[in-house]
Parts: structure tokens; C-alpha cells; sequence
């Protein structure tokens, strides 16, 4: 199934996967990663590792990076690039995920939906930078003036 995508699409393309069912007899990180390396091998270029709810049997324990384990499992094993998802809701924790080598990406779902301009204030928080719309370069307080790269304005 893969390979016939990747026949089919020359753009990047990965796989998003549940990294384990968290129950006895369920899927497994190790079968996970078993199958970043197959889909290594088949030209993926990354694989972003979550999980679901598949079982009332599942003892999930949810708290900050609790899928982040996984992501650095299966990174590990297949040498595939590797995003990390699940509860990472602040930028440092962000940052030290990658300065540790769990993952190679990040991905947010919850927080960007409470804040949708969280990009930008992880811009703000770690010194980076964003790419705005000309429309918003007048919204900027002064502590965060320099998230927009060479955007200037005039008075404020
Ligand atoms: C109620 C709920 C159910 C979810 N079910 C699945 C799922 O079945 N499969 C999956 O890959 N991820 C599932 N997720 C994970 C999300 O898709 C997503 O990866 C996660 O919410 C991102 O982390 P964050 O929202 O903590 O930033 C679920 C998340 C929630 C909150």
C-alpha cells in the first residue's frame, strides 16, 4: 500500500502511526519501529508516531511528552526522521525534546488550538523567527518586534 503511493506521489510523504495499542497483546513500540525501518526502506521520509484510544483496557499515562518515548524509540531503531506528538504544550519543553535527540520535529494539536498564534510566541520565548502576513506586522508588542524578520514598520 505504501510503496503504491510512493509510486504515485513524488512530494514527501511519511506516515503518521499509532506507536503502541497500550494494552497486552496489542501493537507494540517495537513492532512500530520495526515497520519505520520497512518504510524506510520503501522511501518514506519521516514517520510521526501518536496513538489512540483502540481499547477500554488501555491504561494511558497521559501527561506532559507522554507519546515522546515512543517517538525516540522508533527513531533510534530506523534512523527515519521522527516527530514527536502528545502533550507538548510549552516551547522550552519543546526545544528540550529536540536538544535531547527524541525526534527530530515537533507537532502540536490541543495548544494550537487554545492558541493559534503559539508559533509565534515560541518565536518570542526561544529567540526564533516567523514568516507573517504583511497584515499582522503592526500587531507585534515591543518585546516580540524582531519575530518577523526584516519586517519594518513605521510609527507604533
Ligand atoms: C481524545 C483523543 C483521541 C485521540 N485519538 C487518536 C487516535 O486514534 N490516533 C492517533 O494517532 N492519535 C490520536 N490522538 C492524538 C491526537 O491525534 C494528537 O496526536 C494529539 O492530540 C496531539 O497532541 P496534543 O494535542 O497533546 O498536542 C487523540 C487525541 C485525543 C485528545
Amino acid at each position: 500500500m505504501f510503496k503504491a503511493v510512493r509510486e504515485a506521489f513524488g512530494g514527501t510523504l511519511g506516515m503518521r502511526i499509532s506507536g503502541t495499542d497500550w494494552v497486552d497483546g496489542g501493537w507494540t513500540v517495537e513492532e512500530t519501529a520495526a515497520l519505520s525501518a520497512q518504510l524506510k526502506q520503501a522511501g518514506a521520509q519521516f514517520v510521526h508516531i501518536s496513538s489512540g484510544g483502540v481499547s477500554p483496557l488501555q491504561k494511558i499515562a497521559l501527561g506532559p511528552e507522554y507519546q515522546v518515548h515512543l517517538a525516540k524509540a522508533v527513531k533510534d531503531a530506523s534512523a527515519l526522521t521522527t516527530i514527536a506528538v502528545g502533550l507538548i504544550t510549552e516551547p522550552a519543553q519543546a526545544e528540550a525534546v529536540l536538544q535531547r535527540g527524541d525526534a527530530d520535529l515537533v507537532a502540536l494539536a490541543r495548544s494550537f488550538l487554545f492558541k493559534p498564534r503559539w508559533g509565534w510566541e515560541a518565536a518570542v520565548a526561544l529567540g526564533g523567527t516567523v514568516d507573517s502576513q504583511h497584515q499582522y506586522w503592526r500587531s507585534l508588542p515591543r518585546e516580540a518586534k524582531n519575530i518577523f524578520n526584516d519586517a519594518k514598520i513605521g510609527m507604533r
